[in-house]
């Protein structure tokens, strides 16, 4: 990683703990929060948008030439070969607003089509996951590894489903999983489940359909932990998406029949 690149690695790090205490504070008191609709099963809070905006604003003082593109407030265009933060605010707001601890804030630093570093940051349980070019995978600062199974049958495998997709999408995945003798798991954050899949709690991670914010942050801490990660970058996935595998080395053209996503790029 350039000097540059490390300290803006070290910048994050220290942001997203501040980010982090902010979307706690407003978790404390998530029953007072106004929850307003984005679409089926898609909410959206003043959390969402008050933690967006610091991350936002932070960055445009520290680094004003780097791009931005957060879920909350989108992107401006950018030159190619600029840098660009991808951030979501909370991933998993579900969960936030329903209470439940697995929701997470997510950022990424990605330049010329790579990921350079990510960090993950759930601030209930107090874990950080962070990794990158160069950036040793950790959990807390302690070295984390991808599950040491070579299949389905090994471990849990967490299935992510949005309303971005059908039913006739994801079910077909659901019975290839558990004819294949594999068993699935969905806690509302995409960026935590594929985390959950760099330590090796969870053996693998397959969605038809997830979107940048969601998935980078976790991309840079599974790339550095070893594991095997489809190219979720190509195309327009920035800023459209696509489908996402992520495993061990040993599973992954499993978990890839698994998802049997036809523009899935290994
Ligand atoms: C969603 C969560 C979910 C994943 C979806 C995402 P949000 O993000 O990460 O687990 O399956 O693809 O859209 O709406 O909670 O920020
Ligand atoms: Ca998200
Ligand atoms: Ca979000």
């Amino acid at each position: 990683m350039y000097e540059d690149d490390q300290q803006r690695f070290a910048f994050a790090s220290a942001l997203i703990a501040e980010a982090g205490a902010l979307a706690l504070e407003y978790f404390g008191r998530v029953s007072t929060l106004a929850v307003n609709s984005k679409g089926l099963q898609d909410v959206v809070t003043e959390a969402d948008v008050a933690v967006e905006n610091l991350i936002k604003n932070r960055l445009a003082d520290s680094y004003p030439s780097d791009a931005f593109l957060g879920e909350e407030t989108g992107h401006a265009d950018f030159p190619g070969s600029t840098g660009i933060w991808v951030v979501d605010p909370i991933d998993g707001t579900q969960p936030f607003v329903s209470g439940l601890p697995t929701w997470c804030i997510s950022v990424a630093y990605v330049r010329d089509g790579a990921v350079v570093f990510g960090l993950v940051f759930n601030p209930v349980a107090d874990e950080l996951f962070t990794g990158g070019v160069g950036v040793r995978a950790e959990l807390n600062g302690r070295p984390i590894t991808p599950h040491p199974g070579a299949a389905v049958t090994d471990g849990l495998t967490y299935l992510g489903c949005s309303p971005r997709v059908t039913a006739d999408q994801v079910v077909p995945v659901l019975d290839r999983l558990l004819r294949a003798g594999g068993m699935f798991l969905r806690n509302g954050s995409g960026a935590l489940g594929l985390c959950h899949v760099a330590c090796g709690r969870l053996l693998g991670y397959v969605e038809p359909h997830i979107n940048s914010w969601d998935c980078l942050g976790a991309v840079g801490v599974l790339n550095a932990a070893g594991a095997r990660v489809s190219d979720f970058l190509a195309g327009d996935g920035l800023l459209r998406g696509n489908p996402i595998v992520a495993g061990p080395p040993a599973a992954y053209d499993q978990l890839v029949a698994v998802l049997g996503a036809p523009n899935l790029v290994p």
